[in-house]
């Protein structure tokens, strides 16, 4: 019996991946830039158990069993790491055993954060470390067919998914722009905003708008090349103001293609405009660019703000959007921020954002920071005793 448990991180679009030429390969209409997150705060962690005495491939995720042969995706990345074993892997552990794998997220799923890009990456990352196969670009081809933005969660720091040309998809990988090192103090806020709305999953959202509007197909062309290079220039220049404005463009860009789809999806919710609005305000109140949102297919805002200027955007943040929970530990997750801090900033500012407090709207605060790509952990970490969930 062999056994690995790896975690993986949580990545962020700055670019967006929206829309697919290719469903089965998930091959993408444009190439996609992201920043990976601090695995401290936010990770998939997966055990995946191999034996030769397993009868069945088995799944348990987050406690729950689940059916491999049921999903086509999860099938795939198992058919498609096993013949790089075969290829390129120690044969210690066979590929034709069976295994068990175990994952679970250790954030909530009310932070509407990709789960499956981290799961995926996960999954396809300890199946390597299982078969030891050599770190390559095309294992993030695999990860690429269980779900597209996984293929960016295989790398810390900034990393680049070129969407590739080939019919099969061999050169649609991902790879990294800069570690984490380059830019340490990219820090990010995620904002949970309450919303009961039951929205339209990203898979069935971006095939509706690939066949549907007009301006997808204008920004894949168009709009995203020119992007990536002018993100890319800046990110290697550590410029936050390019990087901000570039972020926010893109991700208003999304949502404009989300409305531009027939029918409509929404993914904003008014609290979202209202933090867009916020942004904007406080951005101009400190005289250059502080804060930059980014929405995914969801109403949760992700803000990008370097370390020395986190104390400072949370307390506007708390006078424009207070809460009742707001002195609870639960209110305020993930990196501390001293308190200290927060009354040293400069909140004389922030008084004449003149926008109207908004109570309630904000249901928590996630704070992490850039983070490195997946890792391997002890054996006293396994989420499997002797193939079995503990
Ligand atoms: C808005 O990777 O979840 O987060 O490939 O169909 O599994 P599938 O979609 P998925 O889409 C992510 C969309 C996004 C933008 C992004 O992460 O680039």
């Amino acid at each position: 019996m062999f056994s690995v448990t790896c975690v993986a991180p949580v990545n962020i679009a700055l670019i967006k991946y929206w829309g697919k030429r290719h469903e089965d390969l998930i091959l993408p209409v444009n190439d996609s830039l992201s920043m990976t997150l601090s695995t401290n705060e936010l990770c998939a962690k997966t055990t995946i158990t191999a034996s030769k005495s397993f009868e069945h491939n088995r799944m348990w995720l987050n406690g729950e069993e689940v059916s491999i042969e049921e999903s086509s995706r999860l099938t795939r990345c198992l058919k498609e790491v096993r013949r790089l074993a075969l290829a390129t892997g120690s044969q210690k552990v066979s590929p034709s055993w069976k295994v068990h794998i175990a994952s679970v997220n250790n954030f909530p799923t009310a932070a509407g954060l990709a789960s499956s890009a981290a799961g995926y990456a996960c999954l396809v990352y300890s199946l390597a470390r299982l078969y030891e196969i050599p770190f390559s670009d095309e294992l993030t081809t695999v990860a690429r067919q269980g779900s597209g933005s996984a293929c960016r969660s295989l790398f810390g720091g900034f990393v680049q998914w070129h969407r590739g040309v080939l019919d099969n998809g061999t050169d649609s990988v991902a790879k990294q722009i800069v570690s984490s090192q380059h830019w340490p103090n990219m820090h990010v806020l995620i904002l949970v905003v309450n919303d009961q709305r039951k929205k339209t999953a990203s898979t069935r959202g971006m095939q509706n708008a690939v066949n549907t509007s007009t301006l997808l197909h204008h920004r894949a062309d168009k709009v995203v090349p020119e992007r990536i290079n002018q993100l890319r220039e800046a990110i290697q220049n550590r410029d936050f103001q390019t990087f901000g404005e570039i972020t926010m463009r893109d991700s208003n860009q999304f949502h404009a293609i989300a409305m531009d789809t027939y029918p409509p999806c929404v993914y904003m919710n008014d609290v979202s405009h209202e933090i867009v609005s916020f942004v904007h305000s406080y951005n101009n109140a400190m005289g250059s660019l502080h804060a930059a949102y980014t929405f995914d297919a969801g109403p949760n805002a992700c803000l990008y703000v370097l370390a020395e200027h986190v104390p400072q955007l949370v307390d506007a943040i708390q006078k424009v959007f207070p809460s009742d929970l707001m002195d609870s530990a639960e209110y305020l997750r993930g990196l501390p921020i001293s308190p200290e801090h927060l009354e040293t900033s400069q909140s004389n500012k922030i008084e004449s954002l003149g926008i109207e407090p908004k109570k309630n709207s904000i249901k928590y605060i996630i704070h992490t920071e850039i983070g490195q790509g997946p890792s391997q952990l002890g054996e006293e970490s396994s989420l499997l005793i002797n193939g079995l969930p503990q």
